[in-house]
């Protein structure tokens, strides 16, 4: 991994650097500029939300922060290190030592119990011994009040304790930041603010960075950002 950081004016560390960021899918007649010169600086222990109408390119944005698909233009930065020109392979390596992930579908696997679905990005890493691994997945599961469903298969679960074992999931690795896709889109509304209020207590007892696209801005009550986005642009960073 390119080790090189790149630091801000203050000395400190950008979590989310995105400068002049741009995505254009297909080529000619049928492309569509889904990011336009988007540019914003996201801090460590920040909440921060993307909201927009739909087709503004809030998915498109997450992707590029999650390093899961390259922009056409600009740059990108994750905890300073510069993404823009990686491999492919370092790329996977910054996003799975930095990077957890929240999906709206949950993408839990079925047959593994709860605990193991929450061991696997430990295992990706692939440092120590399974049973520290299963501690520290316990661990976390207990942080997201799942203490007692770790033997439970994960398609036992409600869908309100299946987002909450991927809440565990995504933080088990410590990462700088965590990217949620309308991680309450396939929720009830009790349930939906159940994991809202556990992301905003986990930011606050962690300072765990957050980075979360809704159409269910007011849910969240109050955050640090919010990034709006229209056509592609930023209409405003509240
Ligand atoms: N893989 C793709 N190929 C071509 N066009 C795409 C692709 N993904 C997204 N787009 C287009 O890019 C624009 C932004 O899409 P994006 O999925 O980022 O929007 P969104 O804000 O997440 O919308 P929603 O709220 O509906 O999820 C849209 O016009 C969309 O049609
Ligand atoms: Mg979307």
């Amino acid at each position: 991994m390119n080790p090189r950081r790149r630091r801000g004016i203050r000395g400190n560390t950008s979590i989310v650097e995105s400068v002049r960021l741009t995505k254009i899918y297909g080529s000619g007649d049928i492309s569509t500029v889904a990011l336009n010169d988007v540019s914003f600086e996201i801090q460590r222990g920040e909440f921060v939300l993307i909201v927009g109408q739909s087709g503004s390119g809030k998915s498109t944005l997450l992707h590029m922060i999650g390093l899961l698909d390259k922009p056409t233009g600009g740059r990108i930065l994750i905890d300073g290190i510069d993404a823009t020109f990686l491999s492919d392979s370092d790329r996977s390596e910054v996003r799975r030592h930095k990077i957890g992930f929240i999906f709206q579908a949950f993408n839990l696997l079925a047959d593994l119990t709860v605990v193991e679905n929450v061991m696997l990005p430990m295992m990706m890493i692939g440092n120590g011994a399974s049973s520290a691994m299963r501690g520290e997945a316990e661990l976390v599961l207990g942080k997201v009040g799942l203490a007692k469903q770790v033997e439970k298969q994960a398609n036992q679960l409600s869908g309100g304790q299946m987002q909450r074992v991927a809440v565990a999931r995504a933080l088990v690795n410590r990462p700088a930041l965590v990217l949620g896709d309308e991680p309450t889109g396939n929720l009830d509304s009790k349930s939906s603010q159940d994991v809202i209020n556990l992301m905003k207590e986990l930011n606050r007892e962690l300072k765990q960075t957050f980075v979360i696209v809704t159409h269910a801005r007011e849910a969240f009550g109050n955050v640090d950002r919010t990034i709006v986005l229209k056509d592609g642009k930023i209409e405003s960073i509240e």
